[in-house]
């Protein structure tokens, strides 16, 4: 089976094509960066039209790339939740339309298992059972995976999530959005120590996160001072190394507490350098071994969307004529489904 994805939950606008056989084939992307950049985050309305204006162009080129004719096709899957309901109906609704026209199924995909299994196109895919450490903009959740759709949240973030503690304190630094990769930019130049913020939720036992009081400890942290390039390095750093140490520890945690040895690290945060090394050293040293996206596929994409809706469309999973998107959806809900693409490797990744 071969299908096209459609991504539009936030700021990226994307479009992929692939194959169960011969794995990805195409994927493409618009991101929307410079269009919110003067507002200092995403503006709802302004993703929408943006959505509107990108997504049949990157359809066309993914089609092309591909080179797919629609007949080839064996269903459409398109980001139907969680996320900003507008810009998640437009995907929505031009995924339902060509799918429609073409006469082949279409199916929702929930975007957070689309980051989940976004290792799966890798050379190396992370093999099942496994804990997950989801790290996005939006949500910060430890997760023990037992296979495609049989999720169960060990943890979970009580306000900020890790991205979104990254982009505000990033703000408070005067960095452009979106802060978190800038942010790790800064930080390089940054002395590790000289900025201790605090690590919350470690003193106690459980999986629970909480990061919303780092963005207050920066504030008292930089009141009065004049932001000198050093002292803005070094507050970035210490930043980072708060939000990396707390991750790594509950990361930890979390393999300790279900018995697993692989960690699977995916969303946008883990695009971050400094997370990637202290977790392959923190898990390494346990015996275990830790899986990642390549760097493209940790932000936003269609290609992990393609993966979730190429093992939903396989089992037979699709949604009916009306047109479903759903600013909130919980994980758990999700029905289990096989997994057998081996996208031309021999082992079997199951
Ligand atoms: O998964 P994603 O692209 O969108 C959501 O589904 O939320 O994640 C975006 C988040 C943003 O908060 C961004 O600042 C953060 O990922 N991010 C990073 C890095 N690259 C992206 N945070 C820290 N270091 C990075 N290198
Ligand atoms: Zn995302």
């Amino acid at each position: 089976m071969r299908v096209l994805a459609i991504e539009s939950s936030c700021d990226e606008s994307a479009a992929a094509v692939l194959d169960e056989r011969l794995g990805l084939l195409a994927h493409e992307l618009y991101s929307q960066v410079e269009l919110h950049r003067a507002y200092g985050g995403v503006v709802p309305e302004l993703a929408s039209r943006d959505h509107v204006r990108r997504l049949l162009p990157l359809v066309r080129q993914a089609l092309e790339r591909s080179g797919t004719a629609p007949g080839q096709l064996g269903g459409v899957a398109f980001t139907a939740g969680p996320g900003l309901i507008g810009a998640l109906l437009t995907g929505a609704a031009l995924a339902r339309s060509l799918a429609y026209a073409w006469q082949v199924p279409a199916v929702g995909v929930h975007h957070l298992e689309g980051h989940l299994l976004a290792p799966l196109l890798e050379a190396a895919p992370p093999p099942f059972p496994h804990v997950a450490l989801l790290v996005s903009g939006g949500h910060t959740q430890l997760i023990e995976v037992a296979g495609i759709g049989r999720y169960r949240i060990l943890g979970d973030t009580r306000d900020d999530a890790a991205g979104e503690a990254f982009d505000k304190t990033a703000k408070l630094l005067g960095l452009p959005y979106p802060g978190g990769p800038e942010l790790a930019r800064l930080a390089q130049s940054g002395t590790p120590g000289v900025f201790q913020f605090p690590r919350p939720m470690l003193d106690r036992p459980g999986l629970e996160l909480s990061f919303s009081g780092l963005k207050t400890a920066v504030l008292h942290s930089l009141r009065g001072r004049e932001l000198t390039p050093k002292l803005r390095a070094d507050v970035a750093r210490g930043v980072e190394e708060a939000i990396v140490g707390t991750l790594v520890a509950k990361a930890v945690r979390a393999l300790e507490a279900s018995g697993l040895d692989i960690l699977v690290v995916s969303g946008g945060v883990s695009a971050n350098q400094r997370l990637r090394a202290a977790l392959t050293e923190a898990v390494g040293r346990r015996g275990g071994r830790v899986y990642y996206p390549r760097i493209e596929f940790c932000t936003d994409n269609a290609a992990m969307i393609a993966v979730a809706g190429l093992a939903r469309l396989a089992a037979g999973e699709h949604d009916g004529l009306a047109i479903q998107s759903r600013a909130q959806w919980p994980l758990e809900t999700l029905a289990a489904v096989p997994w057998r693409c081996e996208f031309g490797r021999s082992e079997d990744v199951s």
